[in-house]
């Protein structure tokens, strides 16, 4: 299903609404008939569901990752429709060169390195899809919040579950007094497989082996705001 499409940033912009922003990236998104220039970053892995329902209706003008292995897929099938898309494993550097083509960003990168691209495109009044769980700690979370806000930037997390029609409809009948006054709320997770050998594996042993560092990666990229730790 397409969660960042043209259609839905039309809907939900308030620039498109005749609020006043100044910036001249989303000035150029005015034209209902142009499309965004869109910056992935974190292709491999949870990046290719983000720009995979972008790529007939967009254009995308820079991809940022830190492994050469994860993006490599992501890397060649953007490549192949966008023969000029700009590479990059620094997301700070793309923005640096690169932030006037660039209307709106895809963030897809690990939790803990989901808030410094976000809080950088909303300074540069960039509109923001990005993974869930939004960011790293409370903090983070509701400065993002803020800052959407006082940017006036339009932004989503990509929290499929909760985007459905299903939800909206109880929201509505909540909101319209349908439900009275709800006293207890049931939720429930479906039958995803938590053990060991599907989404981790537990270590041979413990503490783990050393092992380098794989060229392909760039650990000090990867490994963002978090602090280095040595076990
Ligand atoms: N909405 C969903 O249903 C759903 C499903 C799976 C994952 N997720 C979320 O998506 C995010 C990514 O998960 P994943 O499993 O794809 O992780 P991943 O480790 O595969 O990372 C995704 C990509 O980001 C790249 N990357 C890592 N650090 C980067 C950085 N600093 N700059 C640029 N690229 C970087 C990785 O190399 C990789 O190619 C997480 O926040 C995860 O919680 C959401």
């Amino acid at each position: 299903m397409n969660y960042f499409n043209r259609r839905n940033f039309l809907k939900s912009s308030a620039l498109f609404a005749g609020a006043t922003l100044i910036t001249p990236n989303l000035i150029s998104c005015q034209n209902p008939n142009s499309k965004l220039n869109i910056a992935v970053i974190g292709v491999g892995g949870r990046g290719r569901a983000n720009y995979n329902p972008v790529l007939e209706t967009e254009n995308i003008v820079a991809m940022c990752d830190v492994d050469d292995i994860r993006a490599k897929d992501g890397y060649e099938k953007i490549q192949s429709l966008f023969p000029d898309v700009k590479k990059f494993t620094d997301f700070r550097v793309m923005f640096d060169k690169m932030h006037k083509e660039i209307d709106a960003v895809i963030i897809s990168t690990p939790d803990h390195t989901h808030f410094a691209p976000a809080m950088i495109a909303m300074e540069l009044g960039k509109h923001v899809y990005m993974e869930k769980p939004l960011a790293h700690n409370v903090w983070e979370c509701r400065t993002l919040k803020k800052a959407a806000k006082y940017y006036n930037i339009v932004s989503q997390m990509g929290n499929q579950g909760h985007t459905t029609n299903g939800v909206r409809q109880i929201k509505e009948w909540y909101e319209a007094g349908v439900l009275g006054e709800v006293k207890e709320v049931h939720a429930w997770i479906g039958t995803f497989d938590f053990r060991p050998g599907h989404y981790w594996s537990l270590p041979e042993s413990f503490p783990p082996p050393k092992h380098e560092n794989p060229h392909h990666l760039n650990w000090d990229l990867w490994l963002g705001p978090a602090k280095k730790t040595r076990l």
